[in-house]
């Protein structure tokens, strides 16, 4: 028998996440304070973060153990599935083997509860009674509402005006959860008062919500500030992903010869596969291809300098050496909405700039072309996210059709698109456009980066 799924025991489910930091070729460049342009110490971040994270997010343990209460709540979903993709694969007419790893089982239908969870115990352990965040379509705001609940922490959500307006379901879920929600720009924070000034009608955007949120978590002595994405301790707990991942390709006697994910500020990619590159940056596996996916709308590693830059929009947050498109770059208003970040996880610039993983820009009319394909063969309605790696899975299973070579792919799909059945709705019935970031808007952005020495 073909098997189409690899599942594993809940008694089978890893019990710590792995940390990359130890293992990279060269050391992560630092992280600078805002102000003083020197390397951040654990102190600085602590207005912002519970110590437990600050301190894994410099970690130097390649292990670190899940808490027990942490895995007690993750195993509500996990283990999630290993499918085989057979009748994409019969579609395709091709010999590639195609894996994925759906993380849309989760209760908030993503992979984001991985860090939500971990991140709220954590603000529970050291008292913390409130916290404040960000989101932009609804993603990250309804897995951190879900963690918040059940860790018995208040919740406030800036979530970008144009995703508030146009998506009231995840707004619905967040409120549902017990969390409260407002549009950003709000007139509840100074820089969101200040943007409304300047703008009343400014629809938003990730860069400005995280300012929000951040200000908020400062202002106030009750609360903290938490990020769904980007950071080195957001990553380490996605890495969930790729654990169990490896133990059920090991189940299906198979090894990925291709990686696929899409990227908004890298979690759930890099959670699918840092466990993996380490037998790459080993040697062991020096041909394996990891391959990064991001929306030529928002086109941060294809197009963007490798630069310092802030993460928020009104420079708050300490300056972070990634590629950018800017922190004032507003997104245009594709379907993706998890993927429209001025800047990307460090981690993964760093590996990108090392030549260690690939990136490609994909249109969003061939992302919904390739979600419809998998709708229509393995069933599942995917995110808008997630359709940016099946147009690249697609796309190499056609190559090996082409070269007769059986090659394993493995997708790392991040969630369901349930709440996202509008932006199907548009591509179905032909009004959805494409649009391609311009080159003359990078440039001009590098212009207002913020001026760092690091010698
Ligand atoms: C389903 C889904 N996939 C991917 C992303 C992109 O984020 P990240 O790169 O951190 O995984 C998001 C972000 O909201 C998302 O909701």
């Amino acid at each position: 028998m073909d098997r189409a799924k690899f599942i594993l025991d809940e008694e089978d489910m890893p019990t710590s996440w792995y940390n990359i930091l130890p293992d990279l070729p060269e050391p992560l460049p630092a992280v600078l304070h805002p102000g003083t342009g020197k390397p951040v110490t654990p102190d600085d971040l602590k207005p912002l973060f519970p110590m437990a994270l600050i301190m894994q997010e410099f970690s130097p343990e390649r292990y670190i153990e899940i808490p027990e209460e942490v895995q007690e709540i993750y195993r509500t979903w996990r283990p999630t599935i290993l499918h085989r993709a057979h009748r994409l694969e019969k579609h395709l007419d091709t010999p590639a083997k195609i894996f994925y790893k759906y993380e849309g089982t989760s209760q908030a239908g993503s992979h984001k509860p991985n860090t939500a969870i971990a991140q709220a115990y954590y603000n529970k352990m050291e008292g913390i009674k409130r916290i404040a965040t960000e989101t932009g379509a609804g993603q990250w705001g309804s897995a951190l509402a879900m963690g918040c609940m059940f860790f018995g922490i208040e919740l406030k959500v800036y979530m970008v005006r144009i995703s508030y307006d146009q998506k009231p379901y995840r707004r619905i879920l967040m409120e549902t959860w017990g969390a409260k929600c407002v549009p950003s720009p709000s007139p509840d924070t100074k820089a969101g008062r200040d943007m409304l000034a300047k703008d009343p009608d400014c629809t938003g955007s990730l860069g400005l919500a995280i300012s929000e949120a951040v200000e908020d978590a400062v202002t106030r002595e009750d609360t903290h500030y938490s990020l769904g994405s980007v950071l080195n301790h957001v990553l380490l707990h996605q890495t969930i992903i790729g654990e169990e991942t490896r133990k059920q390709m090991e189940m299906a006697d198979v090894y990925p010869d291709i990686i696929v994910g899409c990227i908004g500020g890298g979690s759930n990619f890099a959670g699918q596969f840092l466990p993996w590159i380490r037998d790459k940056i080993s040697g062991k596996k020096p041909d394996m291809r990891i391959i990064c996916v991001e929306p030529t709308a928002c086109p941060t590693v294809t197009k963007g300098p490798y630069t310092y830059d802030f993460g928020d929009e009104a420079g708050l947050t300490p300056l972070l050496k990634m590629y950018t498109l800017g922190h004032d770059f507003m997104p245009p208003p594709v379907h993706a909405g998890g993927l429209r970040y001025h800047g990307m996880s460090p981690i993964i610039c760093h590996l990108y700039n090392l030549g260690l993983i690939e990136a490609r820009a994909e249109h969003q009319l061939a992302t919904f072309e390739a979600g419809v394909t998998f709708a229509r063969t393995e069933g599942i309605i995917s995110a808008p996210e997630p359709c940016h790696d099946l147009k690249v899975a697609i796309d190499e299973a056609l190559k090996c059709k082409e070269s007769g070579e059986a090659k394993t792919i493995l997708i790392a799909h991040s969630g369901h698109g349930h709440f996202d059945l509008a932006a199907y709705d548009e591509y179905l019935s032909g009004r959805m456009q494409d649009y391609e970031y311009p080159e003359e808007k990078v440039k001009d952005a590098l212009t207002r980066l913020p001026k760092v020495s690091t010698t």
